[in-house]
């Protein structure tokens, strides 16, 4: 008998199946004006045209500066905001043309972890109720023992049993951020979206919260979505990482070659504003520092958005002309790493200087 490509796919060393796919996903607010009869002036284009897949068990890390769209991209995926275009396939079905109780089951397999733990807990609940409220809306609480599965939640996220009859407002930082795990983890997902998981803790807490979240992972096989502004954070965690610049994504590869060889503009200048422990290699490191603000996501530059603050942009391709994100070849870098920049491999090889 003949092998297919499917059986070929199911051996050992077969790359793990896509749990999340996103197809051109878009999420457009429109602007009204008048406070009564609002007329639709304009749109913010917070997610504005993203594909990417997440393999099953894989940790995906999204970066980009405040307002480019992270969060908006986040929500989208969990159907937590109504995409204007595009689809989330997720275990293979596709959400975007899902509703109602259909869309409600499979939010079961997809939880979210916020970045502001005291914000997104109610604060009147207790943490048993806390956890028993997403619990029972999936039906996980009738033929199991609920009360051994709140203490095997609290255990796996590191905190005492007694934690159960108390209030959010009764913890520190990093503990609440364990109580908001927990509580996505009380359904059994699948998929995790963690939006700035560690932003709001102590440094000192940070290492803590991640590495629990690596712990997690491994014991109960979960997937990962990282949102952070922060690319130390990402770094840590990530086996791939895609850079996003004003809703769309410039730059994506494997962590340890977007580290090694970042291509596009903007992400070599984010690399370069993280400071570097080694003096040597601080000294020695490319600075780029970026010219103006982030443009506003309501009028977006042409062409590249990034042209705007670009240090080696082009007259006139770069400011007319949208550069797809594609995959570059070269010796250096990995396959999959993928690249919004029309002038990628000048840039790499120097035929085109910075000008700034
Ligand atoms: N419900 C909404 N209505 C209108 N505009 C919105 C809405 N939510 C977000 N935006 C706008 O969309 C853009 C992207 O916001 P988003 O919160 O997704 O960015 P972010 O990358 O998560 O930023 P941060 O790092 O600050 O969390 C911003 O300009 C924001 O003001
Ligand atoms: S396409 Fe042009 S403006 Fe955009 S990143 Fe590349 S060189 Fe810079
Ligand atoms: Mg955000």
């Amino acid at each position: 008998m003949t092998q297919t490509a499917n059986d070929a796919e199911t051996d050992s060393g077969a790359e793990p199946e896509v749990l999340l796919d996103v197809r051109g996903l878009k999420v457009h607010f429109p602007i009204k004006s008048g406070i009564i009869f609002g007329r639709v002036t304009g749109y913010v284009y917070a997610v504005d045209g993203i594909d990417l897949k997440i393999r099953r068990g894989e940790t995906y890390g999204l970066v980009g500066e405040s307002g480019c769209g992270k969060s908006t991209f986040g929500r989208a995926v969990l159907q937590l905001e109504e995409p204007t275009a595009g689809e989330v396939h997720f275990a293979g079905k596709d959400l975007a043309s899902m509703k109602g109780e259909e869309l409600r089951k499979q939010r079961q397999h997809m939880q979210m972890v916020f970045q502001d733990p005291l914000g997104s807990l109610d604060p009147r609940q207790t943490v048993e109720q806390l956890l028993l409220e997403g619990m029972r809306a999936h039906g996980l609480t009738k033929n199991r023992d609920s009360r051994q599965r709140l203490i095997d939640l609290l255990e796996a996220v590191g905190l005492p049993r007694n934690a159960l009859s108390k209030y959010p407002h009764e913890f520190s930082g990093g503990q609440r951020q364990r109580i908001g795990i927990a509580r996505a983890l009380a359904v059994d997902p699948e998929l995790i979206v963690a939006d700035e998981p560690v932003s709001a803790l102590d440094v000192s807490v940070q290492a803590q919260v991640v590495n629990l979240m690596q712990d997690l992972q491994k014991e109960f096989g979960l997937t990962y979505l990282v949102i952070a502004h922060d690319l130390a954070v990402v770094r840590h965690m990530s086996d791939r990482i895609g850079v996003m610049y004003l809703g769309a994504l410039v730059e994506e590869s494997d962590a340890d070659d977007l580290y090694g060889h970042p291509l596009h503009p903007y992400t070599r200048a984010l690399m370069s504003a993280v400071p570097v422990p080694d003096p040597l290699v601080e000294d020695t490191r490319e600075q780029i520092l970026l010219q103006g603000d982030l443009p506003s996501p309501a009028n977006p530059p042409t062409g590249c958005r990034f042209h705007t603050r670009c240090p080696w942009a082009q007259a006139t391709l770069c400011d007319t002309e949208r550069p797809e994100l594609r995959e570059l070849e070269t010796v250096e870098t990995s396959k999959g790493h993928r690249v919004a920049c029309h002038y990628a491999e000048q840039i790499l090889s120097g035929e085109i200087q910075r000008r700034t």
